[in-house]
């Protein structure tokens, strides 16, 4: 018998996800009924009730002028590291470039050196304590990014200890393999390429963990020649291919992305308005990462012209050591104060978005029998955050502060 797990009432406002127009559907005085760990009814507070009375509920809530959302879906991450480069804020913030400090074997190349000393103990308790942190600040689902070991066997290792983290911890963990993410030290990208493809593609396919992977198509990291190797290497092993494109110079990556049907291309500081149509055309969902142009004092993505040329966009936290914030919150309020979103757009494209840049947006993205996250239409899990504050628009209006109260996972309060 189907069992009625969790209601929320007098929710000041339940945002569902995207209307028919891609504006923002909510409802008013509103409840959210649960079951078997999927939304079964969300609407006006008195129906809701009717239908699903709270004294039937194992949890029930009462939202109390609170603003109820999804869970935000962090599409682009790479959460799991070792060792301190705060110091690199700090001389970027005395003109030091990124590429500069990856050119010195700083940046990347430190954390590769950080992971590889590493135990997996370590390795996983740095993971847990980050993922704790998204939690309290409502991320329900996370993708990690391998790419700090550069070698196979470290590769497999973080892969090994993302899946770890997803077993052990409330929030869904997507991991993506990214072999591809620096030239390690003592190599050179044509010579790292075939390592890549002959060594650690079959080692990842073998273990099984990863689910996407990832290149850094960037001048002086890999080549779109070197990228579209490595991707369509992938998806022979079934890995659906991701891209960083267009972070510091406009190489390629987009074009590349648009080409291989990838899930998502990632940064695009620098597209332009031929890479923003090939994306939109191929159903390629682009990631914005304003917490990464913000500490690097770089100009943001041009999020206007993606949304206003008709695309939808994900934004996403590139919580990394380069980008040391978990906080979809304050990700968020950049959008809007960075790039100019609406905090509807912004918020949608912080759920919805990220999860279509996983393939987890439900039946539109074919899940996989997964159930879709990032919206809270019947049928979708049940991973909610609830906002202590009456509108959606306080998560970027009250920036640098956590407005999450309450998360829920499936439906069962996590945190909070
Ligand atoms: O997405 N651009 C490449 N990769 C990361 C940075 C990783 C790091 O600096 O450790 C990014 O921003
Ligand atoms: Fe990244």
């Amino acid at each position: 018998m189907t069992e009625l797990t969790t209601l929320i009432h007098d929710a000041s406002e339940i945002v569902v996800g995207p209307g028919d127009d891609d504006t923002l559907e909510r409802y008013e005085d509103a409840a959210l009924a649960v079951v078997d760990g999927r939304v079964a009814a969300v609407g006006p507070t008195d129906e809701i009730v009717a239908e699903h009375p709270p004294e039937n509920a194992s949890h029930a809530i009462d939202a109390d002028g609170r603003s109820v959302i999804p869970g935000f879906v962090d599409s682009h991450t790479h959460g799991l590291f070792a060792g301190d480069r705060s110091d690199e804020f700090a001389a970027k913030l005395r003109g030091k470039e990124y590429q500069e400090i990856l050119a010195e074997g700083g940046g990347i190349l430190r954390t590769v050196r950080a992971v590889r000393e590493a135990s997996d103990e370590q390795l996983l308790s740095n993971l847990l304590g980050h993922l704790d942190t998204m939690l309290a600040h409502g991320t329900t689902t996370v993708e990690i990014k391998s790419g700090y070991g550069l070698d196979t066997g470290t590769e497999l290792r973080m892969l090994d200890v993302i899946r770890r983290a997803d077993d052990a911890h409330p929030i869904d963990v997507v991991p993506t393999f990214m072999g591809a993410h620096a030239v390690p030290e003592g190599s050179d990208a044509e010579a790292y390429t075939e390592r890549v493809l002959d060594d650690q593609l079959p080692a990842v396919a073998d273990q099984g963990v990863a689910e996407f992977c990832d290149v850094f198509c960037e001048e002086d990291v890999f080549s779109v020649a070197q990228s579209r190797r490595v991707l369509e290497a992938g998806v022979e092993h079934g890995l659906t291919p991701k891209v960083h494109a267009e972070e510091f110079v406009r190489l390629g990556g987009a074009q590349l992305a648009a080409d291989l049907d990838a899930a998502s291309a990632d940064h695009l500081l620098h597209a332009n308005a031929d890479d923003r149509a090939a994306l939109a055309d191929a159903g390629v969902t682009p990631v914005l990462l304003p917490g990464t142009a913000f500490s690097l004092g770089a100009d943001y993505a041009d999020a206007r012209a993606f949304l206003d040329e008709g695309g939808s966009v994900a934004v996403a936290t590139d919580f990394n050591p380069n980008c040391h914030s978990q906080s979809m919150g304050f990700a968020i309020a950049l959008a809007c104060v960075g790039m100019e979103m609406t905090p509807a757009e912004a918020l949608l494209a912080g759920t919805h978005g990220g999860a279509r840049a996983l393939d987890r947006a439900g039946e539109a993205d074919g899940a996989d029998g997964a159930d879709g996250v990032g919206t809270l239409r019947e049928g979708m899990a049940a991973d909610v955050t609830i906002v202590d504050a009456p509108s959606h628009v306080h998560v970027p209006y009250n920036f640098g502060v956590n407005t999450v109260e309450t998360v829920l996972k499936r439906g069962e309060p996590v945190s909070g």
